[in-house]
């Protein structure tokens, strides 16, 4: 037997992910366990519970694969340090407090209590970018196809384009900081009064409520070119080897000041979080992704003149973006894409241990993943527990009762918090920690708001489908088994998944196969049954807050919050007076 860790550590989304003769058996992030979103130092939480999912000991772990390799590209931060001397003594700084990392058996045998002599693992750093390639080739059903990734930075990298065959990984091209596509999504976003690590996502639904009134600003602020892209320098300010980012002292990441005084002098103060939203902001939103598309497609392109095929593999925090993927069908010559579903930083802790599985110890067992259901779950005993101590009335129903009364509950209208079987890994929730809910009914996105969610008003809400159905219901039939695209709704059933349709007709679906989520399937089928509509509305379990993992953390939301109902387990609870 092999047994590999991967891990994301010291950068956000700290993760664990253990990797058994070549099949992952368990993978989380820190922020599910310690409820610290994005957490960004180790991530001993998650690496103690996947040893336990996988009935493993550290002592049973024979390598360690690190998604970051601080020699990477040093001669690239050397140059970029003497080109920008004021950052010199930030990379040195950066340099030393995460030597830490250069061996890690020290660090583990301090976090777990045990005798450094019984940790036999040898330890792999493996390169940021190649790690997220790895996350989505090493997923994906093909033998060969072209890798795509592309983020904030990672090991000084922004983007990487790679061919992979086989077991090979090969790099064609990187993308150096300061030049990030990453980067300049992340500035704008902070002028807009979006600057926590993560609003990108935000963005990204309030752009089709702007105008193009400012795209020639955007085409000064990008230099498209063969090898990749360059920023122009006058509209960023000027970033250390950590790329405008550090780690505070909870473990969160703090985003620095982006942006520069020329976008002051162009536009006027940076709004400040929680006012109003202005036109001008609404349409900076919109030339940011319209620039963001541009980019996105020009580095596809250059990536498919490079590996001419149909399929490209997709990672790092960018291969979010799903307004972009999903229209890269048209705007590249890709026919297919495999888009990992923990695509931000948090799967690098997959990636790496694929990479070593496959790439360095050539274990050669390759995987498809056909669903991303790795994290924890929950014995019927454990829940029953967790309702008893809270005094909830509930009822303990079979399979079937299950399925018909939850979806009769949606049908009426009611918001259901659904809580079955393993976590999902990466940050959308897939119909293991949901929320479900009616989307055609015109109310649901402002009842979801006001009761439970408390979000943004021009935010959409997800549909999840009935694979079958896809086509009849979207323009596209590429499967988003992880809900990292955006499609147009066809015009017949806009007015009937009201609650899912976006301002410009568009929504971020989930294809739901049966062989991937039986139970999840049977239930979108049993609520068509009752309403005519293969899709129910799907966000995740949570309140502000990372998304539920454990069932205490479930059942206080379901408390906290104005849900109607929770199914958890076999279990169904309305929302009565608690028990005495
Ligand atoms: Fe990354």
């Amino acid at each position: 037997m092999s047994v590999v860790l991967g891990l994301n550590a010291y950068h956000a989304g700290a993760s664990a992910a253990v990797i058994v003769d070549g099949v992952p058996v368990a993978a989380i992030a820190e922020e599910r366990l310690n409820r610290i979103k994005y957490y960004a130092r180790f991530p001993t939480l998650a690496i103690d519970r996947c040893l336990k999912m996988a009935g493993l000991e550290l002592s049973d772990v024979d390598a360690v694969a690190l998604g970051r390799d601080s020699s990477a590209n040093r001669s690239k931060k050397l140059e970029y340090a003497v080109r920008n001397p004021t950052k010199l003594l930030n990379l040195v700084r950066t340099k030393s407090s995460r030597s830490v990392l250069d061996d890690l058996k020290p660090l583990f045998a301090r976090e777990f209590h045990v005798d450094p002599e019984r940790l036999r693992f040898t330890q792999h750093n493996v390169e940021h970018h190649l790690a997220h390639t790895a996350s989505a080739y090493f997923i994906s059903e093909w033998e060969k196809a072209a890798g795509f990734t592309i983020d904030g930075s990672g090991d000084f990298v922004t983007c990487m384009l790679s061919d992979c065959e086989g077991d090979t990984i090969t790099v064609r091209q990187r993308v150096y900081v300061p030049h990030s596509l990453g980067s300049l999504y992340t500035m704008v976003c902070q002028f807009i009064g979006y600057g926590k690590y993560g609003d990108e996502g935000k963005v990204m639904g309030l752009a089709p409520l702007g105008q193009d009134t400012y795209a020639d600003v955007f085409a000064d602020m990008v230099i498209l070119t063969d090898a990749g892209l360059e920023l122009n320098p006058k509209y960023f300010l000027p970033f250390g080897s950590s790329q405008g980012m550090a780690i505070d002292d909870r473990g969160e990441m703090a985003v620095h000041r982006h942006f520069s005084d020329y976008m002051v002098e162009l536009f006027g103060q940076p709004r400040e979080p929680h006012t109003e939203i202005t036109a001008r902001d609404q349409d900076l939103a919109f030339g940011l992704q319209s620039m963001f598309e541009s980019v996105y497609f020009h580095l596809l392109g250059v990536l498919h003149g490079m590996v001419p095929v149909d399929r490209v593999v997709m990672a790092g925090g960018c291969a979010l973006n799903s307004v972009a993927n999903g229209k890269l069908f048209d705007a590249t010559p890709f026919r297919a894409t495999c888009i990992q579903p923990g695509a931000g930083d948090e799967g690098l802790a997959l990636g790496a241990a694929f990479y070593v599985s496959n790439s360095v110890l050539c274990e050669g067992s390759r995987y498809v993943m056909h669903d991303a259901y790795l994290g924890p779950e929950f014995d019927e005993a454990h829940i029953q527990r967790e309702l008893d101590r809270q005094r909830l009335d509930y009822i303990r129903l079979d399979r079937e009762q299950l399925v018909d009364e939850t979806a009769d509950e949606i049908a009426k209208g009611n918001v259901v918090g659904w809580f079955q079987g393993r976590m999902e890994w990466g940050p959308r929730a897939l119909g293991n920690r949901s929320i479900l809910a009616h989307p055609g009914r015109p109310d649901m996105k402002e009842i979801l708001n006001s009761r439970v969610k408390h979000r943004e008003w021009f935010r959409p809400f997800a549909p999840s489908v009935l694979s079958e159905r896809q086509a009849e219901i979207f323009e596209y039939d590429h499967p988003s088994p992880f809900m990292l695209h955006v499609y147009k709704i066809r015009p017949a059933w806009r007015a009937r998944l009201v609650a899912v349709n976006h301002v410009d007709d568009t929504g971020r679906l989930q294809t739901v196969a049966r062989h991937e989520n039986a139970l999840y399937y049977d239930l979108i089928q049993a609520f068509e049954r009752r309403t005519g509509i293969p899709v129910v509305l799907n966000t995740s379990f949570n309140e502000n807050e990372p998304i539920v993992c454990e069932p205490s953390e479930a059942v206080d939301c379901f408390l906290r919050t104005k849900l109607d109902v929770l199914a958890i387990g076999p279990f169904l609870c309305r929302k009565t007076p608690r028990r005495p």
